[in-house]
């Protein structure tokens, strides 16, 4: 936070171009009393790289609390929204959802599941505990804020990010590429003061989303035979996940030797270099009948088609955790359904941010789980554009924006 007290309107508003550098602050509300400057990266218009600047950010209200981020992943998806594919993207807006950091204060009048000094790791999956969803032990897709997150706006309807004034939207509910984030407390998971907040960004998205994959969405038994194709951080969370589970053979297919190394490391059993064979090699080594669970970790709908076909008649199940391209369908002949296969898809690996990330987060503290080895490289918010370039260039695994 570099100042204090600017002030400006509050609510949404009308959505114009990118206003100019030069300060125009608005003169103090009713409803909006107090807020801060920050510096925050920006996605001005799609397909330009982000522009880090200074942006206000207000107070938190009731069911809000204020975040110091120390840290956040550079995940896909923000990519892919910074790129335009995303049908649901907007601009402009603070892009970001892989945070950890520290809790400021909390607006009053909330529930108070957090309070000021928790350690936090951001939830774009929210966890309620009192929706139709939340009650269910079958699934993490909270209701409660849905429609106003994917609109850019908080749980009321309106921003406390504001930029000259006008209102700014977040996103996914989390724009935790900034030094600060006000972030409905029911997207918070409280977590151990003990695990060092750069190794818990990636709980925030995609190291959850694999090991979810793994435990909470497949279910996976002791003693199965894995497939993952796909070792990004998502598909090595798929194989950590299927080795938590006690699995006894974890096959990783990728197209990089290097990726498959790491794979290696984190539990797989056997590595295959991705092919047109795969799905037959996958066969021939189960009798025939391929793998008890098979993971897709790529966003491509072709191999997605092969975790579906590599999946063993009669039990055997795919869980799909990439995200596809805009109208990309995905094509399994309806055979391999009738003789037993079943498909599945993931969205956060099903984990219930608030109940279960704090688990996750303590196996890492228990061993069980090599964060280290995932957090390849660590940058500063100024280089948020390096970090998605790298990405484009698969170079590293995660990269961590660490805020001073
Ligand atoms: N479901 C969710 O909630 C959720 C959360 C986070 C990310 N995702 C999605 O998960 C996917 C993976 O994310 P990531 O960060 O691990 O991506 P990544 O790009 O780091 O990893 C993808 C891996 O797939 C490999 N690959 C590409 N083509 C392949 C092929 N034909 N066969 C085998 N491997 C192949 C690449 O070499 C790479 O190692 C993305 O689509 C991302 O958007 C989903
Ligand atoms: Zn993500
Ligand atoms: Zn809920």
């Amino acid at each position: 936070m570099t100042g204090a007290a600017t002030r400006g309107a509050c609510g949404p508003g009308v959505w114009g171009a990118p206003q100019s550098a030069a300060p125009d602050w608005r003169e103090p509300t009713t409803e909006y009393d107090r807020a801060v400057r920050i510096r925050a990266a920006v996605l001005e218009e799609f397909g330009r790289p982000l522009v880090v600047q200074e942006v206000e950010l207000a107070e938190p209200k009731a069911g809000e609390a204020l975040v110091r981020l120390v840290a956040c992943g550079v995940c896909h998806t923000d990519l892919y929204t910074a790129s335009g594919a995303d049908p649901t993207g907007y601009a402009p807006c603070v892009l970001g959802h892989e945070g950890a950091g520290v809790v400021e204060r909390v607006g009053d009048g909330g529930p108070g599941l957090v309070t000021a000094g928790n350690h936090v790791v951001t939830l774009f999956a929210p966890e309620c505990g009192e929706c139709v969803h939340c009650r269910s032990p079958r699934t993490n897709r909270c209701v409660a804020i849905r429609e106003q997150q994917g609109l850019g706006f908080l749980p009321d309807g309106t921003t406390r990010l504001h930029r000259h004034g006008e209102p700014l939207r977040h996103f996914m509910g989390t724009s935790t590429f900034a030094e600060y984030a006000v972030i409905p407390e029911i997207a918070l998971a409280k977590v151990s003061p003990e695990a060092p907040l750069a190794g818990c960004a990636p709980f925030a998205c995609g190291l959850s989303t694999g090991i979810g994959a793994a435990l909470y969405t497949a279910c996976v038994e002791p003693g199965s035979t894995c497939a993952v194709f796909g070792c990004g951080l998502v598909g090595l969370g798929c194989v950590i996940g299927c080795r938590l589970a006690g699995a006894g053979r974890i096959v990783a297919v990728d197209l990089s030797e290097q990726r498959l190394a790491e794979a290696r490391h984190h539990g797989a059993t056997d590595t295959r270099v991705a092919a047109d064979d795969t799905v037959d090699w996958i066969r021939a080594e189960t009798g025939g009948f391929g793998a008890d669970y098979t993971f897709e970790a790529t966003g491509s709908v072709g191999v997605m088609r092969q975790a579906a076909e590599a999946a063993r008649e009669a039990w055997g199940l795919a869980t799909m955790c990439g995200v596809a391209g805009k109208g990309e369908t995905l094509d399994v002949v309806p055979r391999l359904l009738i003789t037993g296969r079943r498909v599945a898809g993931t969205s956060f690996g099903g984990v219930k941010g608030r109940s279960q990330v704090p688990g996750l987060v303590d196996r890492w503290l228990a061993g069980e789980i090599d964060v280290d080895a995932l957090v390849t490289s660590r940058v500063a918010l100024d280089e948020v554009n390096d970090a998605f370039a790298a990405m484009e260039r698969q170079e590293g695994i995660r990269t961590v924006i660490e805020f001073a």
